[in-house]
């Protein structure tokens, strides 16, 4: 029985030993858990369980009750929207119904297909270049309805070369 508990606690490297059992303090953990997943499996919330004593129920329960916690994996590519004040004057609504428009999907969702998420976000410290978006690491900015439709369907384009070439390694 060790065993498998040192096996979860190496498999969750994560910083949770700041837990104090005060009330309000699991929260830290479970956006911990988070940040570095991407979301909160199963697996995490059974480990904060036995980290915590907190039933996994319970956990379950604050994960669900707060709107900023996922249980599902992010897509391969996130898009991330910055709603942040500079972004926001200057089209950030535009920006994000373009988006949905374009994904079908909306804030906090993930394409049924698993390649996109669409986050909002507060300032990524590109303001100059605002409006602006990121899918996952790369910054766009300045962007207009137009210029964002074509960065939005290259990435709708690659998603799709990249499962079609998935699917033909996987027949090999
Ligand atoms: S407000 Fe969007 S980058 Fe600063």
């Amino acid at each position: 029985m060790a065993n498998t508990n040192n096996d979860k606690i190496k498999s969750f490297n994560l910083d949770l030993w700041k837990y104090d059992g005060q009330e309000g303090a699991l929260i830290p953990l479970l956006q911990s858990a988070q940040d570095t997943y991407g979301y909160i499996s199963e697996k995490a919330i059974d480990y904060i369980s036995h980290v915590t004593g907190i039933p996994a129920a319970e956990i379950y329960g604050v994960v669900t009750f707060y709107a900023q916690f996922r249980t599902k994996p992010l897509g391969k590519y996130v898009v991330k929207v910055c709603n942040g004040t500079a972004c926001h004057v200057n089209g950030a609504k535009t920006i994000g119904d373009t988006i949905t428009d374009e994904l079908g999907i909306d804030y906090d969702e993930t394409s049924d297909d698993n390649n996109f998420s669409l986050l909002s976000v507060a300032c990524i410290g590109c303001c100059s270049l605002a409006p602006v978006i990121l899918i996952n690491d790369e910054t766009y900015g300045r962007l207009t309805t137009a210029k964002l439709r074509k960065v939005v369907k290259s990435y709708k384009r690659k998603a799709k070369e990249e499962a079609v070439k998935e699917a033909e390694a996987e027949t090999v």
